[in-house]
């Protein structure tokens, strides 16, 4: 850990990139990882905790296998995005940011995946999909384990 926020220092910002760096090797922002960096940039911890916890995409516990995202933002909405991601929370068990027990999938929220025109959207580790319904859903999820 100590290597990556060092490797990060001379870069303007550094917090989120290595932020980005930690996550990218371990997964997630490791909790010890928290005063290292305070300490190398001279913040609070407290200011590091307020921006992991600010960007949802920073994790402190791992995800899941996949990682399902459910675009929440209004063109989706208006075509079924509500009841799309509703019956995924009910279907996985989870709420938003939750991973399945069996650690197969985490389920996020996001505010549009540039397919505002095919609606529902949703993304499943880094792919995009188009006009998902509560059935394509279930078969996404089904073949993600969960
Ligand atoms: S509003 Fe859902 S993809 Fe743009």
């Amino acid at each position: 850990m100590r290597a990556i926020i060092s490797d990060h220092l001379h870069l303007e910002g550094a917090l989120l990139p290595i932020l980005h760096a930690l996550q990218n090797a371990c997964g997630r922002i490791p909790q010890e990882a928290t005063p290292l960096i305070a300490d190398a940039l001279n913040i609070s911890k407290a200011e590091v905790h307020g921006v992991i916890s600010f960007y949802h995409d920073f994790r402190e516990v791992p995800a899941g296998r996949h990682v399902v995202k459910i675009c929440r933002a209004e063109a989706c909405q208006a075509v079924g995005g509500n009841a799309l991601a509703e019956a995924a929370l009910a279907r996985l068990g989870v709420e938003w940011h939750g991973t399945t027990g069996n650690g197969a999938v985490t389920l996020e929220p996001v505010y549009c995946l540039g397919l505002c025109a095919c609606g529902p959207a949703a993304m499943v580790d880094g792919k995009v999909h188009g006009r998902v319904d509560e059935v394509r859903m279930a078969k996404l999820l089904a073949e993600a384990g969960a």
